[in-house]
């Protein structure tokens, strides 16, 4: 029998559930009442289980799986802009990352994963009952990786809260922030970027990029990079080739990049 705490399941359509091995009776959302640890732990990697209606697939608990999978309560950063923050903040393992608002704990997972196994990540988040679906993927997530990051939460704005942030930290080598008003946000934290170090915000619209943009310069931050990314999926058509998809191409965010150089 597997002794994992967790498991990721797989149907066929797609749909990911990261379910806790639990062993007792309960409802596991989206596949009813059952005793995950007897009926869910003896299927290995690879292997398929009959659940209800549904057939499931085992996979290992990777970041894509877990991502898809997660808890959702406030909108979160996927991986198209979660891909393109990590890599142009340069996160790696031994870094002091400062994220608001940790929100669903979405980018949280990429971070972490970023991190590895040493660094130091803060998360800020004023509401609890978001804090707590972000911090339950967290969980998840520190529970089935070999090693995670330090990870603090704080509960407050980023505003109100620098003196906890600096109790972690006196410099943080990158700084994300997911949130309704930049520039008071920048105005607080600016000055814990160290040297080098970057800052990233995510701006679903143009006027809080605008904000972001004007509050880094008078922070002293060299804006390094401002846009959007677009994605565009592509499929096997019906009669034979290759080519896009039929269907939305939607908008998710604004980024904006800044470093403080001097
Ligand atoms: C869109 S969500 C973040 C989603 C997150 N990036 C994810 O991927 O799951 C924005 C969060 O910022 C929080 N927030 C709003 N104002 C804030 C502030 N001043 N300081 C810290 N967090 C704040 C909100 O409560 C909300 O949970």
């Amino acid at each position: 029998m597997n002794q994992e705490q967790w498991g990721v399941f797989v149907e066929e359509a797609g749909k990911v559930h990261v379910v806790e091995l639990l062993p007792e009776v309960r409802k596991v959302k989206g596949l009813g009442v059952l005793d995950a640890h007897k009926l869910l732990s003896p299927i290995n990697i690879g292997e398929q289980v009959l659940v209800g209606q549904k057939v499931l697939t085992r996979l290992p608990m990777r970041l894509p799986e877990m991502s898809k999978g997660m808890l959702r309560r406030a909108q979160t950063i996927s991986a198209k802009d979660a891909g393109f923050i990590t890599s142009r903040l340069g996160i790696g393992s031994g870094d002091r990352i400062l994220e608001a608002g940790i929100g669903s704990g979405g980018l949280s997972m990429y971070i972490a994963r970023s991190l590895g196994t040493s660094g130091i990540h803060v998360t800020v988040e004023p509401r609890s009952e978001h804090a707590e679906v972000g911090l339950e993927n967290l969980r998840r997530a520190k529970e089935s990786w070999v090693g995670f990051p330090s990870h603090h939460h704080i509960e407050g704005t980023i505003e109100e809260t620098v003196e906890q942030i600096t109790e972690h930290s006196e410099a943080y080598e990158a700084i994300i922030l997911d949130l309704p008003e930049h520039q008071t946000a920048i105005e607080a934290v600016a000055h814990l970027l160290s040297l080098g170090g970057r800052i990233a915000c995510y701006c679903p619209v143009t006027s809080q990029l605008e904000h972001a943009w004007k509050a880094c310069e008078s922070q002293g931050l060299e804006i390094e990079w401002a846009g959007e990314l677009m994605e565009r999926e592509w499929g096997m058509a019906s009669k034979g080739g290759v080519r896009p998809v039929n269907g939305p191409f939607g908008h998710t965010a604004f980024l904006l990049v800044a470093q403080r150089k001097a």
